[in-house]
């Protein structure tokens, strides 16, 4: 339960990034040594990519909430079981972390947040130019190969994951593979660090040509992983909704540019230090036009949240979603809170209302939840947000990090089954 109106002032520190973690978890398996990964966000998607690693025969151990130490070396099998696979979109990463160490994968198609199709047709086509043959039956993807060749890719799409799996089916693979038109997000070029931290050999990531060239064992080291992009932009947002005063510490500005472009623009100051941001607002909230786009452009994984804000901007912005074809069925759950939006395929346009009210929501996926959660904090009355779960999925401690800050914002446990989820 949230009651809004409170501004938010205060430190946030931000965790480190889920899309990173998801992916450096399952990289793990390429690697014949010990791995320690530093920063691991206390997440339910981290819970499940380990556990699976775990079936799948590999000793985990975290040291401490946030410190991981996995040994990959006694792998006993290819093939984790539907159910836990189907929990999150990043087990895909197990079928180039598999192939690239075993030149063997069998992982059924993964599940994750709904907002259309979500094929991995780029990835199949990178794992075959590597020389791998891939069959998709009764509902598995298997893909094998007797050996693994080096290739050059040319991405028809800019796709975060096809990236990251070529990377990881390529970096034992003989020769130097090269992927054009690679994705650039900040948690491509983790991947990439952390890769070479352990023995790879990467260059290029971050940029639109990824050059790997193929090492016979990777050996193990230790690597922290970079800070949540998505959770400082959720809390940037936060700190404008509220015409409130946080300073998001723990990230890295550069990460943040898009974000803060469109908050100066409506209206919020943004001060950039090393390693923190402050976000401030005196003045009234101004529209904006945002494109998602691919790295550098504005994140569609920040998109619901700025769309809460932008409906009570002064004035009509219009929000065009370029990566995903669906991912405007959170805001029938914004309308409760009576923001006025009209959408048209990968078109919304907001007319900004001079206030939100609360009203029971729930969380449709994770960032749809992040959505429901800066609505409410600017809504007169209290909200309920219900189906906590995706929220949990990809933000640690959201509700303690923001009571800290000054929101009033109690989570409890449902009586309820868990079809209604818990209600905050
Ligand atoms: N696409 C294809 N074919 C493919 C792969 C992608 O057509 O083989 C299309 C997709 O349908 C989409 C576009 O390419 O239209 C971009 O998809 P991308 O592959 O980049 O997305 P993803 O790797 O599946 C990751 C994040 C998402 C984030 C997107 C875009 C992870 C685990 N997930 O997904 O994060 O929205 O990149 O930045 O890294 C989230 O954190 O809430 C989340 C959904």
């Amino acid at each position: 339960m949230i009651i809004g109106g409170k501004r938010l002032v205060g430190d946030v520190f931000i965790s480190g990034a889920k899309n990173a973690a998801v992916a450096v978890i399952p990289a793990t398996i390429l690697v014949e040594g010990t791995c320690r990964i530093e920063n691991i966000p206390s997440i339910d998607d981290v819970t499940v990519i380990v556990d699976l690693l775990k079936y799948l025969g590999a000793k985990v151990k975290f040291t401490d909430k946030h410190t991981l130490e996995i040994n990959c070396e006694k792998l006993k099998g290819f093939s984790p079981p539907h159910d836990m696979v189907r929990k999150l979109r990043a087990s895909y990463y197990l079928i180039g972390a598999l192939l690239g160490r075993f030149n063997h994968a069998e992982v059924p198609p993964p599940g994750g947040c709904n907002f259309g199709t979500r094929p991995i047709d780029m990835h199949i086509k990178g794992f075959e130019a590597l020389g791998a043959k891939v069959n998709i039956d009764k509902g598995i993807v298997e893909a094998h190969a007797t050996k693994l060749n080096s290739a050059q890719i040319f991405l028809d799409l800019v796709s975060v994951g096809a990236t990251i799996n070529i990377m990881l089916a390529a970096v034992r693979a003989e020769g130097t593979t090269i992927i054009e038109n690679a994705a650039k997000e900040p948690h491509v070029v983790d991947v990439a660090n952390f890769l070479n931290a352990m023995g790879a050999n990467v260059k290029g990531a971050g940029t639109d040509i990824i050059k790997i060239k193929g090492v016979e064992k990777m050996t193990g080291g230790t690597y922290t992983i970079i800070p949540d992009q998505i959770e400082a932009g959720t809390f940037m947002i936060a700190a404008a909704a509220t015409a409130g005063d946080i300073v998001v510490r723990n990230v890295i500005p550069k990460h943040l540019e898009s974000i803060s472009a469109k908050l100066v623009e409506m209206n919020a100051v943004v001060e950039e230090y090393d390693d923190s941001i402050r976000v401030t607002r005196n003045l009234p909230l101004q529209k904006a036009n945002i494109k998602t786009l691919p790295y550098p452009g504005f994140p569609t994984d920040l998109q619901p949240q700025i769309v809460a804000l932008l409906s009570v901007a002064q004035g009509t912005s219009i929000i065009t979603e370029n990566v995903w074809d669906n991912r405007f069925q959170y805001i029938d759950e914004l309308r409760r809170f009576g923001a006025k939006i009209n959408v048209d395929g990968k078109v919304a346009v907001i007319e900004g209302v001079e206030s939100l009210s609360g009203a029971p929501v729930k969380a449709t996926d994770l960032r749809a939840g992040a959505s429901m959660v800066i609505a409410a904090l600017m809504a007169k009355g209290m909200t309920e947000i219900h189906e906590l779960r995706h929220i949990d999925r990809g933000y640690e401690n959201l509700e303690q990090k923001l009571r800290a800050l000054g929101a009033q914002i109690v989570r409890r446990e449902s009586e309820e089954t868990d079809i209604v989820g818990e209600v905050i």
